[in-house]
């Protein structure tokens, strides 16, 4: 089926803290394998596989040094066929997790490249004789120097991540026959990690959105996946409208779709992003989800989420979680749910899992956290310690990477040894085992929310229903309707600590899905967090 993917439901691993098979604290292959039935009964219908790929592991495998071979903490090549081919008995597709703007500083095209500038592969990367003020992502200057050919390389995030040159036709042309053997090997679909950045001009400081980024990205689509069913969405962390519809165009040109940020940046401070984060403004929320929503109607396609690896828990970000996590975690489920687009699971979400809430640096190992402290705190004097810690504790990449939660066994189920990253503290309560036959579980309310979109009287209306923002003022509800000519859905949910009252605007015909039992009327009351969705009249 073409675009198999508007009604799919995709489901993120992080490899690492997913499932220990072999007892070594860390997440693997066989671990993923192991829990593909858990996977197949919450009704999801893709895997997006996090970075699996040989890497030395200075970001967790987005420095990959080999994009043809497994890192044997996670297993082997053969593990990787065994899960492709376990997950397709169930209907699931896999998708890789694709790094294409940089390699790690260990793959061998950078070790040869910067021995000589006469290599072949030196031109696979980004030179310059002197460096200018770019920024890396991950803290301080974007340029390093090299010794062997006394000049610098970019890299936008670590130093142990040198930017890849797409300019350098050979090199791409080695990216589409590697992206072709993982497709001939049953990938039915890639994630494209910060691929804005691959038509960067950094020595005129234009780092995403480059002139060349939709020519690279069309050449790739006719040379790879273009021909091929598969599901490919973009990571973009700088997109416009206009931008996301080239790169989600229907026409099939570029990726099925774009996973952009907009919606999670609303409570970041202008110079000092996720570090010094603000009150959620929850009418802007509001509109930008709006906004999105209506402006992409039929002209290009969206992804629905609220965490992933690198987004720490929504729960613990814009709810206390100690007040009714359960509740909360069924709010944002629904009020996403509804909305258009392909929506994202990561894992745990599904169980109401909530931030670590490290408390020290110590606690730390992510690579973008450290720098940022040393460059905040340390170097530059900006934040205090405090501060820093606690915006951490909000936006943190490692609050979101704690294991999996399985049971109340010691280390969660997740593995019989100590595990690589601490566990969340409340996994005696939250956790999967205690959830799948609890019929008011988190787990139990995304496997309705999935159903409904996959399979129900209201799949088309919600696959390409429009669009309407009801009540865009009001600081505590969310209201908006889905419309198409046969049918209406109403969502209302009440955000905040306080109870609201909403006049449903016209007779409901049916309570589609609600995350609690109180009465109904026409005149709706609303404890904190409640959130329906209603077919009306
Ligand atoms: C985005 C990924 O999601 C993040 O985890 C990673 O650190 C950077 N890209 C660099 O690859």
């Amino acid at each position: 089926m073409k675009n198999w993917w508007k009604k799919s439901v995709v489901y993120q691993v992080y490899p690492k803290s997913f499932m220990d098979s072999n007892g070594d604290g860390v997440g693997d292959i066989q671990g993923l394998i192991s829990k593909l039935n858990y996977l197949e009964k919450l009704g999801i219908d893709v895997i997006w596989l996090s970075p699996v790929y040989a890497s030395p592991m200075d970001d967790n495998g987005y420095d990959i040094s080999d994009y043809l071979s497994i890192n044997p903490l996670f297993g082997s090549m053969e593990d990787m066929k065994q899960l492709i081919k376990e997950a397709q008995d169930r209907n699931i597709k896999i998708i890789l997790d694709l790094v294409l703007n940089h390699t790690s500083d260990e793959h061998k095209w950078f070790i040869e490249g910067r021995k000589n500038k006469s290599n072949r592969t030196n031109d696979f990367y980004v030179w310059a004789k002197e460096p200018n003020s770019l920024i890396s992502t991950f803290s301080g200057s974007a340029w390093e120097y090299n010794e062997e050919t006394k000049e610098y390389f970019l890299h936008l995030f670590s130093k142990k991540m040198p930017d890849l040159n797409w300019k350098n036709k050979a090199l791409r042309n080695e990216i589409y026959q590697m992206m072709n053997i993982w497709l001939d090997l049953g990938i039915e679909g890639f994630r494209f990690d910060v691929i804005e950045y691959i038509g960067k001009e950094p020595l005129s400081m234009v780092t995403a959105n480059g002139p060349q980024l939709h020519t690279y990205i069309k050449e790739m689509n006719k040379a790879t996946f273009g021909k091929r069913n598969t599901l490919t969405v973009g990571e973009c962390w700088n997109v416009d409208i206009p931008i996301a519809k080239q790169y989600s165009n229907p026409d099939g040109s570029e990726f099925s779709m774009i996973f952009q940020f907009d919606h999670m940046k609303i409570d970041w401070d202008e110079t000092l992003g996720k570090w010094k984060p603000c009150a959620l403004d929850f009418v802007k929320l509001k509109e930008v989800l709006s906004n999105w929503q209506i402006s992409m109607m039929g002209q290009g396609w969206n992804s629905l989420f609220w965490n992933n690896h690198d987004m720490p828990r929504i729960i613990s970000r814009w709810n206390d979680d100690l007040i009714n996590p359960v509740h909360s975690a069924k709010f944002f489920a629904l009020i996403n749910y509804f909305m258009q687009g392909t929506p994202f699971i990561y894992q745990g979400e599904e169980l109401g899992m909530s931030n670590a809430r490290f408390s020290t640096i110590s606690d730390y190992v992510d690579v973008e956290t450290i720098n940022a402290y040393q460059d905040l705190v340390i170097d530059r004097a900006l934040l205090s310690e405090e501060a820093f810690l606690k915006s951490a504790s909000i936006f943190g990449r490692d609050n979101v990477r704690t294991p999996m939660q399985w049971d109340a066994s010691p280390n969660a189920g997740f593995s019989i040894a100590k595990p690589w990253l601490p566990l969340c503290k409340n996994y005696k309560e939250v956790n999967a085992e205690k959830q799948i036959d609890d019929k008011n579980s988190v787990y139990n309310f995304y496997r309705s929310l999935i159903q409904l979109r996959k399979d129900s009287d209201y799949s088309d209306l919600i696959q390409d229903g429009r669009f309407t923002l009801l009540e865009p003022k009001d600081q505590h509800l969310f209201v908006y309707e889905r419309q198409d000519e046969h049918k209406r859905i109403l969502i209302v949910a009440n955000y905040g600590n306080q109870k609201t009252h909403y006049k449903i605007p016209s007779r409901i015909i049916k309570k589609i899905i609600s995350n609690t039992d109180s009465p109904i009327h026409q005149e709706l009351d609303l404890m904190p967090y409640d959130a329906y969705a209603f077919e009306l009249e």
